[in-house]
C-alpha cells in the first residue's frame, strides 16, 4: 500500500536546495527548485555518491564528486557518466508540509 508520508514543512526547504529526509529507514532527497518540490533517491547512480549537498539549479540536481546531473523529475541523467535514472518519488505539499508517496 501506497501512502502520501509527511515529511517536512516547506518553509524549511529554502530554493534551490536540498535536504535529505529519511522514510521508513529509507533516505530520500528533497529539493525545491524553480517554485517546485522534487524527491529523488540520494544515492549518485555513477559511483554511488551521497548527492545532499549537491548544486540545485534548473531543475536538476549535480553529483558533488564528478559532477554528473539528473532531472529531478523524471530522473534521468544528463551527460555521458551514467544512464541509469535516480528513482522519484510523487509529492504533495499541502497545508504547508511536504509529503511524499512511498510504496
Ligand atoms: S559518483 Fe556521482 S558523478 Fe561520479
Amino acid at each position: 500500500m501506497s501512502d502520501f508520508i509527511p515529511v517536512l514543512e516547506l518553509d524549511l526547504l529554502m530554493a534551490e536546495s536540498s535536504q535529505l529526509v529519511t522514510v521508513k529507514g529509507c533516505g530520500i532527497l528533497l529539493c525545491q527548485s524553480g517554485g517546485e518540490v522534487f524527491a529523488v533517491d540520494p544515492i549518485c547512480t555513477h559511483q554511488r555518491e551521497s548527492l545532499a549537498g549537491g548544486r540545485i539549479r534548473r531543475g536538476h540536481v549535480s553529483c558533488p564528486l564528478h559532477g554528473a546531473r539528473f532531472n529531478l523529475r523524471t530522473g534521468e541523467p544528463v551527460g555521458q557518466l551514467t544512464r541509469v535514472p535516480l528513482k522519484t518519488y510523487e509529492v504533495q505539499v499541502e497545508s504547508g508540509v511536504i509529503a511524499i508517496k512511498v510504496e
